[in-house]
């Protein structure tokens, strides 16, 4: 399907100001021009215009709570109308807490056009605080939690109905930092978390083909790139790094076998932060995978 980019220049989920630089860190990386190359039609929507960061600390439990309810909606209501015009949006984070806005549109989308939902959360971190348990009161580390029913009222019930997802819908990847209460959380909801750990002993490639089982002709697939899910000897530009992420090829792995299931319907690439790159690095490479996910390899394959 033709792709459109959709930037959400923001950071008001994190607790590190440069994410909103996130969008144009990717264009000038040439995401745009590297889909062109592979023969992708390719709209860029430019960029999305929300509230700014007002910067200031958590209030019960949330920093920037109706800032991030805002940007959320607008993102919501962005992915949807590319959605409904059959295109693949990706949307051009941001921090992660959009993710709640992109995954609530596509879950909808699936309700009405009956299709098959799986996500796949690729993290270092699993992304389930709720207010009574996060350390930080970062919403990025909340949307999880939230599209899965638990959190405020505006963020659950961001599309109307919740919960927008079922925790068995959601497969994560990659993960390899977990806070305590979030911990029990994560157990409580049975999440099925691929962590370090795992690909560790069974390898990228047995994590991944567990992670796909039952991806058919009718799913759609949802990937949501947190560019922390990398390892940050290759991806230092992000605001809360974690030792111990797949490495180049393993990385490269994960987007092969996403291309080759043929069903991503929607993707986020989030979490970027070139005030903390070097020389824009991080943003390469994720052009770098994304071209791998819509299908460039070594070799021909058919
Ligand atoms: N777990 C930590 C927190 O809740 C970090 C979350 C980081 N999330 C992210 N999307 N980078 O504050
Ligand atoms: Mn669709
Ligand atoms: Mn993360
Ligand atoms: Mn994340």
């Amino acid at each position: 399907p033709p792709v459109s980019l959709i930037g959400a220049p923001t950071d008001v989920g994190a607790g590190h100001r440069g994410a909103r630089l996130g969008p144009e860190a990717l264009r000038i990386a040439g995401l745009g021009e590297a889909l062109a190359k592979r023969g992708v039609d390719v709209a860029d929507r430019g960029n999305l215009d929300g509230p700014r960061n007002p910067w200031q600390k958590p209030v019960a439990g949330y920093r920037h709570l109706p800032e991030v309810v805002e940007w959320n909606r607008l993102v919501m209501e962005a992915i949807t109308a590319e959605l409904r015009e059959g295109r693949l949006p990706i949307l051009l984070g941001g921090d992660h807490c959009l993710g709640l806005g992109s995954i609530t549109a596509v879950a909808r989308h699936c309700r009405e056009s009956g299709k098959q939902l799986r996500v796949l959360w690729l993290d270092a971190h699993a992304d389930f605080n709720t207010s009574q348990v996060t350390p930080s009161g970062n919403v990025h580390g909340m949307p999880v939690a939230c599209l899965c029913g638990l959190g405020p009222q505006a963020l659950t019930h961001l599309g109307g109905d919740a919960p927008a997802i079922r925790p068995d819908q959601i497969r994560q990847i990659g993960i390899r930092s977990v806070d305590e209460g979030e911990k029990r959380l994560v157990k409580e909801y049975g999440l099925d978390v691929y962590d370090m750990r795992y690909i560790d002993e069974v390898g990228m490639k047995g994590a991944m083909e567990e992670a796909l089982e039952g991806v058919d002709e009718n799913t759609h697939l949802h990937v949501s790139f947190d560019v922390d899910f990398l390892d940050p000897s290759i991806a230092p530009g992000v605001g809360t790094t974690v030792p111990g992420g797949p490495n180049y090829r393993e990385a490269q792995l994960v987007m092969e076998m996403i291309a080759d299931s043929g069903r991503m319907g929607s993707l986020d690439i989030v979490e970027l932060n070139p005030v903390l790159d070097k020389r824009n690095r991080t943003a390469r490479l994720a052009v770098d995978l994304v071209e791998s996910l819509f299908g460039k390899s070594t070799l021909m394959r058919d």
